[in-house]
């Protein structure tokens, strides 16, 4: 059965968790199906052995259809400019090494499915990577370069360019073995309440997701479409610039971007999202 959109503010919010309204009674991902420049995107999957779902969304399918057509066509997604620029610092020369992206990597095509199984584990720095990570790790140490800044404007035209090339892979990491400590701690902190208004990311996005929070409509938090070009942001923005907000609206001290902890909750986050398209670039509201 569904019930209509319910219209809660983050406080109301943490008031029905606590009378046990129960997450599937407000569950409406709406029922548009993505396709992207003619190749269909699952936006809609079983949900994996374990999960808390029964079926996962994709944020894209709790998005208006303005903000949802807007990502069908690379012409229209505005974050295809920041990917264009992207295509261009490939092939820039930067560092002590005179050396570009393309010096050592023939195409950005050889990327494709890199995006589905990040964040990986580095055996070199005895942690997992996530994408910027890994770009960085080439700037320093092939190129004789500067790292990236995590949210600076090359960094995330370059993460959305490299993404881009997994469209449609479905997101597949790894959570077993040294990654498993990685999954444990990113797990705790989902489920961990924090800041003033006492709240989990679970709070909403598992036990809530479908219902109205203000004037957005809560998704399962899904991570398959970063960086994501965000309407109010008028830029992309990274995984950890999202978590980041998200901490803020519960008025907790969020963590940095590129932390332990947001890379620890990266990896969790990403593993709630098995089998989900890859979207990036996505766009959200
Ligand atoms: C001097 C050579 C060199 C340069 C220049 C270089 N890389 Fe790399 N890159 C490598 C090597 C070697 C690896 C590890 C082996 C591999 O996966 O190809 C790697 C790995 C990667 C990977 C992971 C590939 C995978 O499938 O696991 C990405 C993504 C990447 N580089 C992006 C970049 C970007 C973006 C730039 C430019 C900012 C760049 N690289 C510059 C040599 C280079
Ligand atoms: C008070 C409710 C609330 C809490 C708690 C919360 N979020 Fe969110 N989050 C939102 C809202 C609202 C949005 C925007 C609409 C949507 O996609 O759900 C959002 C969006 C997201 C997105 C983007 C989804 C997409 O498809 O673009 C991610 C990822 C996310 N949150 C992760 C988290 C994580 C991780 C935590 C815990 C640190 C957290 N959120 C805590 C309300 C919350």
């Amino acid at each position: 059965m569904k019930i209509g959109m319910k219209t809660i503010s983050a406080l109301a919010c943490s008031l029905c968790i606590s009378v046990g309204v129960s997450a599937n009674a407000f569950a409406d991902a709406d029922n548009s199906s993505l396709v992207i420049e003619g190749q269909a995107i699952a936006t809609e999957v079983n949900a994996p052995e374990g999960s808390p779902f029964d079926t996962l969304y994709s944020g894209w399918r709790f998005r208006a259809k303005e903000t949802q057509s807007l990502q069908g066509d690379d012409f229209e997604n505005p974050a295809f400019v920041a990917v264009d620029q992207a295509s261009d610092e490939f092939h820039n020369v930067d560092g002590s090494e005179g050396k570009s992206c393309a010096d050592c990597h023939d195409d950005v095509s050889d990327f494709k499915g890199l995006r589905a199984g990040l964040p990986r584990w580095n055996a070199k720095t005895g942690k997992p990577e996530t994408m910027e990570n890994i770009i960085n790790e080439c700037r320093t140490d092939r190129m004789g370069a500067k790292a990236w800044k995590w949210e600076s404007t090359n960094m995330l035209g370059m993460t959305a360019l490299i993404g881009l090339q997994s469209r449609g892979s479905a997101v597949n990491v790894t959570t077993d073995g040294p990654m498993a400590e990685w999954f444990e701690r990113g797990k705790k902190l989902y489920y961990t309440r924090v800041g003033q208004l006492d709240m989990s990311c679970a709070n909403c996005h598992e036990n809530n997701f479908g219902t109205m929070i203000r004037a957005d409509h809560l998704s399962q938090g899904q991570t398959n479409g970063f960086p994501v070009y965000r309407l109010k942001w008028q830029g992309l923005g990274s995984i950890h610039r999202r978590f980041k907000g998200c901490m803020k609206n519960i008025r907790a001290k969020p963590y940095k971007r590129g932390s332990d902890e947001f890379i620890a909750l990266e990896l969790y986050v990403a593993s709630r999202g098995a089998g989900l398209s890859v979207e990036s670039p996505a766009v959200r509201n």
